[in-house]
C-alpha cells in the first residue's frame, strides 16, 4: 500500500512534463494572477508591468465587455470593490460592468482602494490608475524585456455573447495567435512557446474558443461548487473534450480562518497527487489557483502541479529558483510607479 502511495505521488509529480513540453507551456508555469496583485492594484498597469518586469511566464486577466463593446480586464461583476464607483456614479454602483461605456469606466480610479485596504503596500502612484482594455494588456506584455504570455479568462462569459469571437479576432489581428500553429514560432520568452492560454469556468465558452482557435491551449477552471455538482470524473472528461488542462482551486488555508482539518477531504481535493496523476493520465495539465504561500507552493509542486496562478509572483520566482533575489526598487523605477 505504501509503495502504491509512493508510486501515485511520483507519477503525479512527473506526468505533466511531457504534456507541457508538447504544448509549449513552461513547467512549472508562473502565472501572475491579476498581475503582481499582492503588490499593486489587480489588473492595472502597475500590477501587470511589475509582473512582466519580474519575468513571469504569463499575465492572468479576467475578460469582460463594456456597454459599447470594449474588452476590458476586470474581475468582479461590478466595480464596488476595486474602484471609486460609488463616488463617481452614486446611483449606479450596483450596476454590472457591462452597463458602463468604456469612456465612463475611464473616469474611475482603479488604484486608491488598494492604498486604503493595504496600507503597508500603498504607493502614491497607484492613485487614479485606470481600468485596462485587452489591447493595453497586450501592449504591456509586448513591452519590457521578458515579454510574458497571456492567460486569459472569459469571465461570466454567458453575459457577453460573442466575446470569444471578439477576443480571437483581436489576438489574431495583433499577431498573438496564428491560424495553425499551436506554439509560437517566435517565442515571446525562451520558456513560453504557447503565447496565449484560454481559461474559463464555463464549458460553453471554452467550446466556442476551441472552435474558433483550436490551436490555442485551453484550461477548464473548476471550483468547489462544480465539484459538488458534477464530480471530479465528469469534470475531467469535460476538460479533456474542451482543452488541454484543468485549473484546480488551491489550498489557501492561510486565507481561510474557518478552515478545519475535517474539511480537507472535501474542500481541497483537486490538488492531491492522485487527482493530479489522473489529470495527467487523461492528458491534462494542472494549474491550481491561487497559491500565495511558500508552503502551498511547495505542497502543490510536490503533488505534481504543472505551474501555479499566484498573486505573489515575487515569491514564486524565488521558490522555483527562477531568481536569486527580487529587488523591487529598481523595478518600480523602471516601470515608473
Ligand atoms: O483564473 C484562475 C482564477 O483566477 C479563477 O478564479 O475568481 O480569481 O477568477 P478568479
Ligand atoms: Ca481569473
Amino acid at each position: 500500500m505504501l509503495f502504491l502511495g509512493i508510486g501515485v505521488v511520483i507519477y503525479g509529480r512527473s506526468g505533466g512534463k511531457k504534456l507541457a513540453e508538447r504544448l509549449g507551456v513552461p513547467r512549472p508555469a508562473i502565472i501572475a494572477h491579476r498581475g503582481a496583485s499582492y503588490l499593486a492594484p489587480e489588473e492595472t498597469a502597475p500590477a501587470y508591468m511589475l509582473a512582466s518586469e519580474m519575468g513571469v511566464d504569463y499575465l492572468e486577466l479576467d475578460l469582460q465587455r463594456t456597454k459599447d463593446g470594449v474588452l476590458i480586464a476586470v474581475h468582479d461583476d461590478d466595480l464596488r470593490r476595486t474602484t471609486n464607483i460609488a463616488e463617481v456614479f452614486p446611483n449606479r454602483e450596483m450596476d454590472t460592468v457591462d452597463k458602463f461605456t468604456f469612456g465612463e469606466l475611464q473616469s474611475l480610479d482603479a488604484g486608491s482602494w488598494f492604498n486604503i485596504r493595504f496600507q503597508d503596500r500603498a504607493r502614491a502612484s497607484f492613485k487614479n490608475v485606470r481600468i485596462l482594455r485587452l489591447e493595453d494588456v497586450l501592449e504591456i506584455a509586448e513591452g519590457g524585456f521578458h515579454k510574458p504570455g497571456l492567460y486569459i479568462e472569459t469571465k461570466s462569459a454567458r453575459r457577453f455573447p460573442g466575446i470569444e469571437k471578439q477576443l480571437v479576432e483581436i489576438l489574431t489581428a495583433r499577431g498573438w495567435i496564428t491560424p495553425h500553429a499551436r506554439v509560437s514560432e517566435s517565442p515571446p520568452t525562451e520558456r513560453a512557446r504557447a503565447r496565449v492560454i484560454f481559461q474559463s469556468f464555463e464549458p460553453n465558452s471554452l467550446a466556442l474558443l476551441k472552435e474558433l482557435a483550436p490551436q490555442v491551449p485551453a484550461v477548464l477552471l473548476i471550483d468547489e461548487t462544480m465539484m459538488k455538482k458534477d464530480g471530479w470524473y465528469a469534470l475531467l472528461t469535460r476538460a479533456e473534450q474542451l482543452g488541454v488542462g484543468i485549473g484546480t482551486w488551491g489550498y489557501q488555508w492561510s486565507q481561510d480562518p474557518g478552515w478545519s482539518i475535517k474539511d480537507a477531504p472535501n474542500r481541497y481535493v483537486t490538488t492531491w497527487p492522485w487527482y493530479t496523476g489522473q489529470a495527467h493520465r487523461t492528458g491534462l495539465l494542472v494549474h491550481p489557483w491561487a497559491i500565495d504561500e511558500r508552503w502551498e507552493m511547495w505542497m502543490v509542486s510536490f503533488f505534481g502541479a504543472d505551474g501555479i496562478f499566484t498573486n505573489r509572483p515575487e515569491l514564486a520566482l524565488l521558490f522555483y529558483g527562477r531568481a536569486d533575489h527580487i529587488d523591487l526598487k529598481p523595478m518600480w523605477e523602471r516601470i515608473g510607479y
